[in-house]
């Protein structure tokens, strides 16, 4: 970047780390004080950020709007996994993730349920929550009767939010007063469930509760029993809720256990060995965590791709894990009458409408690949994914162990990482389809080749 075109305060700025005003420097200067304070060679640094920008400028001016101080773009490889089998429905799943073997489990164990009936799935729920927290100091019966008086008009007043929502069959689903000075003192809160279809609805969740909030305090101050007594409320904030209990998807696999015989294992064996696994992720918390995140290794993939927040998906997936006080696996197996079941129960508040949904290119193409589908039909998939992962991790962790193929998909990262030539990869990786990968090994060979 060309620091003599640089402002007397942006150049002292570019003195030291300390920094007022950044947000108002064009992504052209915000990178120039970057490279002045951090990097050894400034040039490069820059060099890096600015070979992500898009070429297409208005593409780049639309990420660069997503987000405040955008300097680059963030790349992450889309993969797709394909043959998914989903209530009789074919689908090709995109995956945005950065870990090699998460597509290529996915793809296999869509393979391998797809010639077994495929996946089944159900919405439990699909109810989202959000809370007004307050506090109250006075008797806990006067202010149940004021928010009976006040619930009417808690609905009423946010009738202009709540519109067009209700006009497509959503909407405010109840408001209940919950008294929890048991945990702190003085301490209420007004518990809201909302539908909210299509959209995630994080704004339309949190613009009610403001609304509510807004009203609540009024009425109050207004009401002359509370007058009269002195009593005082005080709204500290209102929120939407990311645990979800109750926006909950169930999928499901299922076959005959002689159906799961492979090459070197028994169906029965490999049912046995797999519901042993189970057991231990639903019994054992430090084997639940990884087991839960390999699950989320397909999940967050699918949300990412979509255009949804995986941040409030995870938060709100393993709070939903340890519901029972005990972190414990999501997913779970079972054998009757020889057949063996393997579901997963998660709770999803997912969008296919709002937010990135429309904005972002990929996100469109990636609804078009899945044929626009609801955010039920997205929660269905999402779930289905999540099993999917799931299924191929304890499949390999219970026969070959997780390295075999791990490695093998890591090939590819190493062979980067040491810059091989077209040639020298594809001998490599021809000569390691016999040969176990390890680090060690792959340096070895590729040095080989280049002394050869
Ligand atoms: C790695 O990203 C995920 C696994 O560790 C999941 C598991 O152990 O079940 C393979």
């Amino acid at each position: 970047m060309q620091s003599q075109y640089l402002c007397d305060s942006h150049k002292k700025s570019l003195m030291t780390k300390e920094v007022s005003g950044f947000s108002k420097l064009t992504k052209s200067q915000k990178i120039d004080w970057l490279a002045q304070h951090y990097f050894q060679d400034k040039e490069q640094a820059t060099q890096t950020l600015v070979s992500y920008w898009n070429s297409d400028e208005k593409l780049q001016q639309l990420h660069d709007e997503f987000i405040e101080n955008t300097i680059s773009n963030y790349y992450l490889p889309l993969g797709v996994a394909p043959n998914f089998l989903i209530n009789n429905k074919r689908y090709t799943i995109p995956m945005a993730i950065e870990e090699s073997s998460v597509v290529a489990a996915a793809s296999k164990a869509a393979k391998f349920w797809a010639t077994r009936g495929g996946f089944k799935t159900e919405i439990l729920g699909t109810t989202k929550v959000g809370q007004v927290h307050f506090t109250y100091t006075g008797n806990a019966k006067q202010l149940q009767s004021y928010f009976s008086d006040i619930k009417p008009v808690l609905f009423s007043e946010a009738a202009s939010i709540t519109r067009n929502m209700e006009k497509r069959g959503g909407g405010i689903k109840d408001i209940t007063l919950v008294n929890k000075t048991a945990s702190i003192s003085n301490y209420y809160q007004l518990h809201c469930t909302f539908e909210t279809l299509d959209a995630m609805g994080a704004n339309f969740i949190n613009s009610c509760l403001e609304q509510f909030a807004s009203t609540f305090e009024n009425g109050f101050l207004k009401d002359p029993r509370f007058r009269e007594s002195g009593d005082s409320l005080q709204i500290i904030m209102s929120i939407l809720s990311n645990y979800v209990p109750d926006c909950l998807v169930r999928a499901e696999v299922s076959c005959p256990v002689k159906e799961l015989s492979e090459k070197n294992i028994e169906g029965a064996m490999f049912a046995e060995k797999f519901l042993q696994a189970i057991a231990i992720a639903e019994h054992e918390p430090y084997r639940a965590v990884t087991h839960n995140k390999g699950i989320m290794n397909g999940i967050d993939a699918v949300v990412l791709a979509t255009g949804n927040d995986f941040r409030a998906v995870e938060a709100g997936v393993h709070a939903y894990a340890a519901r029972t006080m005990q972190y414990r696996s999501l997913t779970h197996a079972k054998i009757e009458d020889e057949i063996f079941t393997f579901w997963i129960e998660v709770p999803l508040a997912l969008g296919t409408v709002g937010g990135l949904t429309k904005l972002h290119p990929l996100v469109r193409w990636s609804m078009e690949l899945l044929q626009n589908p609801s955010s039920k039909e997205l929660m269905e998939i999402v779930a289905v994914a999540g099993l999917a992962q799931n299924f191929a991790a304890v499949k390999s962790l219970i026969t070959t162990g997780i390295q075999q193929g791990h490695m093998k998909m890591h090939l590819m990262n190493i062979l980067n990482q040491l810059e091989a030539q077209p040639e020298e990869k594809q001998k490599t990786v021809q000569y390691f389809k016999t040969h176990t990968v390890t680090h060690s090994a792959v340096v070895d060979f590729v040095n080989s080749l280049r002394t050869a």
